[in-house]
């Protein structure tokens, strides 16, 4: 299944999901967006130790490097990480994303990646109509590095319907994921049923809303509840929508917080609360960002 489906049989943030192509994929995965070399190095081996089996960066990060570094030297078997890296919207096109991927490889130290994604969507703001296009011909890239065996699992980020349905027109591999902007003020319907529907899955970022949940009064109170921080209350209800989070924290404790997931349960009624929270979205709108 590419959903979570049954949450009860899920105990460790190791445990998987399987994609679409039959490769499996953990529940959790640690964030790295704006952490420094140093932050990047020790957060990961603090993730780690924590129990967390997938690290997400991205090319735009800066810190691929350190990241390749601390899963090298981590001590755990690397066919037992999964590890995710993301093209850069400049480098979009056939050549440039062969010539991106073999940068991002080598920066790390790896042989090859478990997800490479496409960071953004190309969009009619900034290419017109030559947009679905230059989607089509990056895919075009992913699919080659992927016959080739050097990334298990390719997929999208930021990608909605109207994106996902343009790169089918031409894909001979569809996606096996969808990374999106998903936390307690945006819960992104139409993006998760038509990922549901195509078998694609998901992952959030932000899922904490880039700390916005923190002082969310239902999110305190349901937490409470519960014995659980609004963090922990968060993600679990991420993780109940389907949704696999990819917490961010550069401290050992909260990063060991952030596992502590799977002795709960939130009932129909506390998801519809957090459900009904107003939209808070962090980041860019897919069709609107012009970067
Ligand atoms: N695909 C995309 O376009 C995209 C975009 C954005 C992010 N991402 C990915 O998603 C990951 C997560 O998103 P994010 O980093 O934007 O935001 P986030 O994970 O929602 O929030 C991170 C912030 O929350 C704090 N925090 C973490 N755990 C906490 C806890 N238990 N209690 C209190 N505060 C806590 C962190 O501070 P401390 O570090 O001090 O704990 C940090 O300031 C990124 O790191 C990146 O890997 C992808």
């Amino acid at each position: 299944m590419t959903k979570i489906t049954e949450m009860n049989k899920i105990k460790l943030p190791g445990d998987t999901i399987t994609l679409n192509n039959g490769i499996e994929m953990p529940v959790l995965g640690y964030g790295t967006y704006l952490s420094t070399d140093e932050e990047t190095r020790s957060g990961i081996l603090n993730a780690i130790d924590s129990g967390y089996r997938m690290i997400d960066t991205a090319s735009y990060y800066g810190n691929e490097a350190a990241a390749g570094e601390a899963i090298r030297t981590s001590g755990i078997p690397r066919d037992e990480l999964f590890v995710t890296t993301k093209l850069w919207n400049t480098d979009r096109g056939y050549r440039s994303t062969l010539d991106a991927f073999n940068r991002s490889l080598e920066l790390m130290g790896l042989d090859y990646l478990d997800l490479y994604l496409i960071h953004w969507p190309a969009n009619r703001k900034q290419f017109g109509a030559g947009a679905s296009g230059a989607n089509a011909e990056t895919w075009q890239a992913f699919e080659e590095l992927y016959k080739q065996g050097r990334v298990r699992a390719l997929g999208v980020s930021n990608f909605m319907p109207r994106h996902l349905k343009d790169l089918y027109e031409t894909a001979t591999v569809n996606p096996a994921v969808n990374q999106i902007e998903f936390h307690p003020g945006l819960t992104q319907k139409e993006t998760l049923t038509f990922c549901t529907d195509n078998d694609i899955a998901v992952q959030g970022w932000s899922p904490l809303g880039r700390r916005s949940v923190l002082d969310s009064e239902p999110l305190i109170r349901i937490g409470a509840d519960h014995g659980k921080t609004p963090a922990q209350t968060a993600l679990r209800w991420s993780l109940q929508h389907g949704v696999v989070p990819l917490p961010k924290s550069i401290d050992p404790g909260r990063i060991e917080e952030n596992t502590e997931l799977f002795d709960f349960e939130l009932s129909g009624d506390e998801m519809d609360e957090i459900d009904a929270l107003p939209e808070a979205r962090q980041g860019g709108h897919p069709d609107e960002v012009d970067f």
